[in-house]
């Protein structure tokens, strides 16, 4: 991380191509990039929770600023008064040309925020919905985001579908999302997938692990969530830190965010990062996260707290 003239990390001279690269398909992105999901208040889904629009809309057009070009939404982030998708297109249409969106279907929400679950004949919609409210003629990246309920199941006729309407030219890349391997296999064996979103953090399960590491060997990405909140999901970042990660973040005059999302990284030049915030300092750090370098020894020690050493 750069050093000012006391010798302190100046986090506002990072950009996000300090984390380097991973190419989607022919898209090339830096490693470090954005969720939206927290633009449209403290709880995307919670009746009542409602950001202001300025501040997210700033949020948006700094991360731009610092090099972000993947960014992460879906039509289904919104609030009382709030839309991901209306967000990002206010902000940053006309898009520039490297930015990548990856949006994600499967769910919805209805008008009144009820959620429901499409059929593989109605993920045409919910693509439309999309390219509506991005002001889009196509999706750069769409994942299948899988519904708890399907478990081990078979994915095959929705991802066929949506392989479709890949063909079709509505959308350029696939994804998959909340994924088990076999999943992601059968999913590959449809059509090319690009990248894999799963939750994953430091206190990620081995099952979480193996997927991770199937991505990996298949040359896809692997898009975490959680990597800050963790524990507390969609609560956020509830849960008193452990003592391991803020000890490696005291040593680089760093925060236990931006530890986490260094540790994240450092499991494989596959990984991505997606930190969602709409709180512009925090913006700010997750960027200069791309930069920080764990050492050995640290990344061993939070391995350790992993299995909680
Ligand atoms: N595929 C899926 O099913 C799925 C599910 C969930 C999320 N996602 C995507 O993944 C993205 C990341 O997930 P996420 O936003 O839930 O979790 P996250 O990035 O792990 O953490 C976000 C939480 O941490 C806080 N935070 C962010 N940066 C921080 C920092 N530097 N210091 C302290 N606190 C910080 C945020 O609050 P502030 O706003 O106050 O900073 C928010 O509460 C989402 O935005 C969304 O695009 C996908």
């Amino acid at each position: 991380m750069p050093e000012d003239h006391r010798g302190r990390t100046s986090p506002e001279t990072v950009t996000a191509a300090a984390s380097g690269t991973w190419r989607l398909g022919d898209l090339t992105i830096n490693r470090l990039g954005f969720g939206s999901m927290r633009l449209t208040g403290r709880s995307a889904f919670a009746a009542g929770s409602t950001s202001d629009r300025e501040r997210s809309i700033a949020v948006l057009r700094r991360a731009v600023e610092l090099g972000v070009n993947h960014i992460d939404t879906a039509s289904f982030y919104f609030s009382a008064l709030r839309s991901a998708n209306e967000l990002i297109n206010s902000a940053l249409a006309p898009y520039p040309d490297d930015l990548v969106l990856a949006t994600k279907v499967w769910p919805g929400r209805d008008a009144s925020g009820e959620w429901w679950w499409a059929t593989p004949e109605q993920l045409r919609g919910q693509v439309e919905e999309n390219l509506r409210q991005l002001g889009r003629d196509h999706l750069d990246v769409v994942n299948l985001r899988v519904p708890p309920s399907v478990g081990t199941g078979s994915i095959a006729d929705h991802f066929g579908a949506l392989a479709e309407l890949r063909e079709a030219g509505l959308i350029r890349h696939l994804g998959v999302s909340h994924v088990r391997p076999a999943q992601l296999a059968e999913a590959r064996a449809i059509a090319p997938v690009v990248c894999v979103q799963n939750p994953y953090g430091l206190e990620a399960s081995a099952a979480q692990e193996e997927v991770l590491r199937a991505s990996g060997e298949a040359g896809i990405a692997f898009v975490p969530y959680f990597a800050i909140a963790g524990a507390g999901r969609e609560q956020g970042a509830v849960a008193a830190e452990h003592e391991t990660v803020r000890e490696v973040a005291r040593a680089h005059g760093a925060t236990p965010a931006q530890v986490r999302l260094a540790w994240t990284l450092g499991r494989g030049p596959h990984v991505l990062a997606i930190p969602g915030t709409g709180n512009p300092d925090h913006l700010t750090e997750n960027v200069a996260a791309g930069a920080l370098r764990l050492t050995e020894e640290e990344t061993a020690a939070l391995n350790g707290a992993r299995s909680g050493g």
